[in-house]
């Protein structure tokens, strides 16, 4: 079989959240050498590459996504000997390194944003977004920050207004200045001539606004519930047409190397995020696929949520699916720990390119953060509204020991009750844990091109139940789903036969299948079914 398909279709993506995954020098932060010292694990795992959020250098207002130098490494996290031998130590094994690029904003501790607000006329003052108030000294739009408050911050000394879309420590870059698309391509270019496989794409959607800084719209459908920002339609701070010009020239750099990629960050409705795949060749390579996120977990939505999908991909445009990161609730606190288990399959056998999160694999749950550990600024700026994300950034769990194995210190996050017996060691060493059924699955994936590459057709099914069909070349994988917490009985009108491959129990494989198949409750299986 001839295969034209790229790593970053084929393989497993696996975000690691620096200051969590291991500590190595006892500071109670995560850093690039305990990373280095847990390749094992990944390649026992069976990823094929690793997305790092930021390891530059940060004031840590918004924990590395305020970066004051792009080309550097934060001491925190180690040097730059130390970032080279990680990405040296993973391509040995066959892992890649994505790194987490950050174009809309810098920190205000940025050397270009200090020379920005310097003065009126310095040069790099158009390197931001600079505005002279509005009437009575009011900001000049009504834009909001997502962190809470007006996205305009005033300086005092020069008498005008900056524009961040996050805190006022990450004023937003000015993209419509051809220098600053210059340093950030050249800041990339460093990457790349590094050796690193591509980048993930902060906010990627938001980079560039309203070249006449118009007032966003009143959000009609706002509920109170919801956070602030939402009062307002977006319109005109995010999903620029002028957004995807940008988006070219990176790519144009990027196809100056081989097999590199990039995936962007982007929330946006389906048939808005498929146009970030550009014409071909001229988008990102992946626009992050949130629907399993942010859908209710419901098998008639999400079987919906995937036609759509499918439908709305461009001919060049390849499929990814995401089940968790950094900024969302834990998925086992979202779905459940029996749930996470068909999640885990779905996420394995669904046409496109998973991304998982740390931890997911062992089943980590949000972690309750007492009042005075507190860090994220969101959950400061906004307390009490469920919005704070350092309940899903708490540290691996990797045995029963102090500190569950990631530092000997006292760690910037509290570890999770169940760290005792929710660990990878433990995991590894049960039969039928949720550990044991991400390897298999992420194996399976690895042997069969069908898992991976092969077509995906939906199968129709009623109730709780999802089924859809992979299929490459002669051989054919049935997936069936049940994401009610009932038996099912299920008979797709295509006949079902072959054997289980693998159940989210890990206690059916061989079992032969003719016709029709009951599975338990919370119970997904992938029936093999040669043609
Ligand atoms: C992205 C990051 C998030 C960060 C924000 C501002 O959404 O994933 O963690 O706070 O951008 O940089
Ligand atoms: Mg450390």
């Amino acid at each position: 079989m001839s295969d034209q398909h790229e790593w970053w279709q084929k393989g497993i993506i696996y975000q690691i959240y620096p200051r969590s995954f291991q500590d190595s020098d006892g500071d109670g932060v995560g850093d690039l050498a305990g990373i280095r010292n847990r390749l094992d694990y990944l390649e026992w795992l069976g990823v094929d590459a690793i997305w790092l959020s930021p390891v530059f250098p940060s004031p840590m207002a918004d924990f590395g996504y305020d970066v004051s130098d792009y080309t550097g490494i934060d001491p925190l996290f180690g040097s730059m000997e130390d970032f080279d031998q990680l990405l040296e130590d993973a391509h040995r094994r066959g892992i890649r390194i994505v790194l987490d690029f950050v174009p809309n904003h810098s920190s205000d501790q940025h050397p270009w944003f200090i020379e920005s607000r310097s003065s009126r006329d310095n040069p790099k003052r158009d390197w931001y977004l600079w505005r002279d108030p509005g009437p009575d000294g009011r900001p000049p739009t009504n834009w909001l920050s997502s962190f809470g408050g007006s996205a305009w911050t005033w300086d005092e000394k020069t008498q005008q207004y900056y524009h961040h879309h996050f805190l006022p420590a990450q004023p937003d870059l000015n993209w419509r200045n051809p220098q600053v698309v210059d340093a950030m391509l050249d800041a990339m270019r460093f990457w790349l001539d590094r050796g690193v496989d591509g980048f993930r794409l902060d906010v990627i959607w938001l980079i560039i606004k309203d070249e006449h800084y118009r007032d966003n719209p009143e959000n009609p459908d706002f509920q109170e519930h919801e956070p602030p920002h939402h009062q307002l339609l977006a319109t005109y701070t995010t999903d620029r047409p002028e957004v995807h010009d940008i988006i070219s020239k990176m790519r144009k750099l990027l196809d100056r190397y081989d097999e590199r990629m990039m995936v962007g960050e982007i929330y946006l409705p389906i048939e808005r995020l498929v146009t970030y795949y550009g014409a071909h060749g001229t988008g990102v390579h992946l626009p992050f696929n949130f629907q399993l996120i942010t859908l209710p977990w419901d098998a008639r939505t999400i079987a919906r949520a995937i036609e759509q999908y499918e439908a709305a991909l461009p001919s060049h445009g390849w499929p990814n699916w995401v089940l968790g990161n950094h900024d969302q609730p834990r998925l086992a606190s979202r779905v459940g720990m029996a749930q996470a288990r068909v999640a885990a399959v779905m996420l394995l056998t669904l046409r496109g390119t998973p991304t998982m999160y740390y931890g997911d694999e062992i089943g980590m749950q949000n972690v309750p953060i007492p009042a005075d550990r507190v860090h994220d600024p969101v959950e400061k700026n906004l307390p009490g509204i469920g919005m704070g994300r350092d309940p899903q950034r708490t540290p691996m769990q990797w045995n029963a020991a102090p500190q569950a194995g990631f530092s000997d210190h006292e760690p910037w996050l509290p570890i999770a009750a169940d760290a005792a017996e929710r660990n990878v060691t433990v995991a590894r060493e049960t039969p039928g844990s949720l550990l044991r059924l991400y390897r298999r699955l992420i194996e399976l994936r690895q042997e069969q091109p069908a898992l991976s590459i092969g077509s995906y057709s939906p199968l129709p099914t009623e109730g709780d139940v999802l089924a859809y069909v992979r299929r490459e070349a002669d051989h054919r994988f049935i997936i069936v789903l049940n994401l009610g917490s009932e038996p099912a009985r299920v008979e797709p009108p295509l006949e079902i036969c072959g054997s289980i491959a693998l159940s989210t129990h890990l206690d059916r494989e061989g079992e032969k299948v003719q016709g029709w198949i009951e599975l338990r409750a919370d119970e997904g299986v992938i029936i093999d079914c040669p043609e």
